[in-house]
């Protein structure tokens, strides 16, 4: 078993026994240049018991930190939140080496983890509602299904009114600080608002009905313990506020243009656009993609009003980093959104056309008919470009809300 890794406390009754992963920088797509952590915390109960693992390859980290405090053989029982791979990784081995008395998963998640992994063990499925006595702590089970899993669920602690929120509330950020507040306030916002994005996006309607059920239900949250990033034991309030005004997407006055360019056509259009924007009163984000990331393109989106994409042509086809970005963003499913296309060509010019029909899939308004520059964008065109701007700027201007 590896040394020098302890377990650090939350509560008195509370330790994070996670893993630090600095190394990682891409998650399925969705780029990580600050790292993550897999968050694993066990409770030091009458009965001690683990809430979620962590990926195969930290097991030892995190049995190390379980050993600094608790023989791992002490364990009693294993609750299982969610059962993707950075949460279920080391599951098996754990469940071997502890020889826990029961292992704990929602109903759904019995059927994954047993389809997943090889655990030659009985899981016993917990239902929303369902509680659970470690003798002088009581747990209670929130199911949280398509958040973002069909089997997460969420876990509160009455006795520290914290709730385990699995992937909720979570970021990737790989850091020493395990607490919200220890960390910048500009390196929070940012990375609480790309998980979301990337993560959550899609079941924003989910995200509200929950925030909803937790406010009627009357339960006091103090601490919130996700299972990437840091734990919010302060102003707890905060990042529940930032979740309800993720999760309905009011459109803002700010306009992103994403786009892609070959011999700066394209990108000669998107400035003028992007003028346009501006003088219109809009705030504007510029996100060329030699520049950009998907993952930080649709974290831009998910406080603006206005997508304007643009694309050359090549070979009867917007740019393949294009298309790549556009898929990714209508599997996320952001709402509320206008937006226009425009793009350069030297001969045929599909890219507007392509781009329009991947915003309509999107649901996203079309203002104009996109704008097509053959070659080089003439004075002509670069006029139409920041009118677009500003016809966009004035629409935005009576919907948005900031
Ligand atoms: Fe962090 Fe959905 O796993």
């Amino acid at each position: 078993m590896k040394e020098g890794f302890k377990a650090i406390k939350i509560t008195d009754s509370v330790y994070w026994v996670g893993a630090i992963d600095w190394e990682i920088r891409d998650f399925h797509g969705y780029s990580t240049p600050r790292g993550t952590t897999y968050n694993a915390y066990l409770i030091l109960a009458d009965k001690i018991t683990l809430i979620d693992t962590v990926r195969a390859q930290f097991k030892d980290e995190m049995l190390a930190r379980i050993a600094s405090i608790v023989e791992p053989g002490d364990i009693t029982y294993i609750i299982s939140n969610h059962s993707e791979m950075d949460h279920s990784g080391c599951l098996p081995e754990a469940i071997e080496i502890i020889n826990p008395e029961e292992v704990y998963a929602s109903a759904i998640g019995v059927k994954t983890l047993n389809s997943q992994l090889d655990i030659d063990r009985e899981i016993i499925g917990l239902r929303e509602g369902d509680s659970l006595s470690l003798g002088n702590i009581n747990l209670s089970f929130m199911e949280t299904k398509m958040l973002h899993w069909p089997d997460s669920m969420m876990t509160y602690v009455q006795e520290d009114n914290l709730l385990f929120s699995q992937d909720g509330f979570g970021m990737h950020l790989a850091s020493s600080e395990r607490f919200a507040d220890t960390i910048s306030d500009e390196i929070l916002d940012y990375e609480a608002a790309k998980y979301y994005a990337n993560i959550l996006m899609p079941y924003s309607r989910l995200v509200t009905r929950l925030l909803n059920k937790v406010s009627d239900s009357g339960i006091k949250i103090d601490i919130i313990a996700p299972d990437h990033g840091p734990v919010w034991r302060k102003d707890v309030g905060n990042i529940l506020h930032s979740y309800s005004r993720w999760a309905v997407q009011e459109p803002t006055c700010k306009a992103v243009v994403v786009y892609d360019t070959m011999w700066k056509s394209t990108a000669i259009m998107a400035k003028a656009i992007g003028e346009g924007l501006g003088s219109g009163g809009t705030s504007v984000k510029l996100m060329p993609l030699m520049g950009c990331h998907r993952s930080e393109v649709v974290t831009e989106i998910l406080n603006a009003g206005a997508l304007v994409v643009g694309s050359s042509t090549m070979n009867n086809n917007m740019l393949p980093g294009m298309a790549d970005v556009l898929l990714y963003l209508k599997g996320l499913k952001p709402q509320n959104l206008i937006g226009a296309a425009f793009g350069s060509y030297g001969w045929t010019g599909e890219s507007v056309g392509q781009i329009k029909d991947q915003l309509t899939a999107m649901k996203v308004e079309l203002i104009g008919d996109g704008i097509r520059a053959q070659y080089v964008p003439d004075s002509d065109v670069l006029e139409q470009c920041f009118s677009l701007g500003e016809l966009i700027a004035a629409k935005l201007g009576k919907m948005c809300s900031l």
